[in-house]
Formats: structure tokens, C-alpha cells, sequence
């Protein structure tokens, strides 16, 4: 799979209060090797710009809202993640941007890789220069 997709999780409505899972390789096409979490982050706050040659992410607003903006060296796209119940997948090769965090807003994103810092792309003309080789 490597376009963008909103997936939405199973949910567990409750009077107790809701539940929600993700399954590897079920619900996103790949295995967990890591997760992070951003918080705390404060208002007007961008995060995550560069690309990963090979790392898969699969990002769920736990709690507030965000917007995880993709950009695939034509064209971008910004999607809204208010709910936590669904994610957004985002395939490797792609610059993303994350922004508009609201207050106590949790993001919690799955990753396919353990963190490699030579798997990032932080440069946005070496981003767009790969893309126009074929490299990423
Ligand atoms: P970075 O990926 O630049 O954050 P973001 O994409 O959210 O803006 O990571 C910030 C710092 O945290 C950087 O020094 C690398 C470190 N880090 C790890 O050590 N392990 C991880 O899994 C991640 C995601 C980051």
C-alpha cells in the first residue's frame, strides 16, 4: 500500500466508557516495531518535517486534535485527526509535516521500523531531488 489512507478501528461503545484496538498486519498493513508519542505540545507547534526512506507510520489522535499534512513532491494533502478510533496510514517516502496541535492533544504513531536516524530525510530539496531520481 503506499498512498495515504484514514483507517478506522474497531470501537467498543460502552456506557463504561469506549474501547478501541489496532491489530498489526490486520488493521495496518504492517508489523509494529516501535511506538512514540507526542506531547505536551505547545500551541502553534509544527512537528515532523522530513520523510523516512523505509519507516510506515500509522498515526491516531488518542486525545485533542491535529493535522498531519503529506506532501509527495507534487502535490500536499492535509488530514484532520480529531477521533480515537481512527488513524492515518502514511507509507514511507512521504514528507510530513504535523501541525495545529490543540491543548493536551496526544499522538500516538505505530512505526514499522526500530528508529534509525539515517532513515530520515530532513532536507526538503534533498526530499524533492530524491523523488525526482527515484531514490525515495
Ligand atoms: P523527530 O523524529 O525529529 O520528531 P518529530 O518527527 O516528532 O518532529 O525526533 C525528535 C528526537 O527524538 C530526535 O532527536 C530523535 C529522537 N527519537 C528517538 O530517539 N526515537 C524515536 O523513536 C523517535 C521518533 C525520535
Amino acid at each position: 500500500m503506499n498512498t495515504p489512507k484514514i483507517i478506522e478501528l474497531p470501537k467498543f461503545l460502552d456506557a463504561r466508557g469506549n474501547l478501541s484496538f489496532v491489530e498489526q498486519e490486520k488493521h495496518i498493513p504492517f508489523v509494529i516495531k516501535r511506538t512514540y508519542w507526542l506531547y505536551d505540545v505547545p500551541g502553534g507547534e509544527c512537528r515532523g518535517g522530513h520523510a523516512y526512506k523505509e519507516n510506515q507510520e500509522f498515526i491516531v489522535a488518542l486525545s485533542g486534535s491535529f493535522d498531519v499534512v503529506l506532501d509527495d513532491g507534487l502535490k500536499k494533502k492535509s488530514f484532520t485527526l480529531n477521533r480515537s478510533y481512527y488513524g492515518l496510514y502514511v507509507p514511507k517516502g512521504l514528507w510530513r509535516e504535523m501541525e495545529n496541535f490543540s491543548t493536551n492533544s496526544l499522538a500516538m504513531v505505530l512505526s514499522s521500523t526500530y528508529y534509525d536516524a539515517n532513515d530520515y530525510v530532513r532536507d526538503y530539496d534533498v526530499f524533492l531531488k530524491m523523488k525526482k531520481d527515484g531514490k525515495i
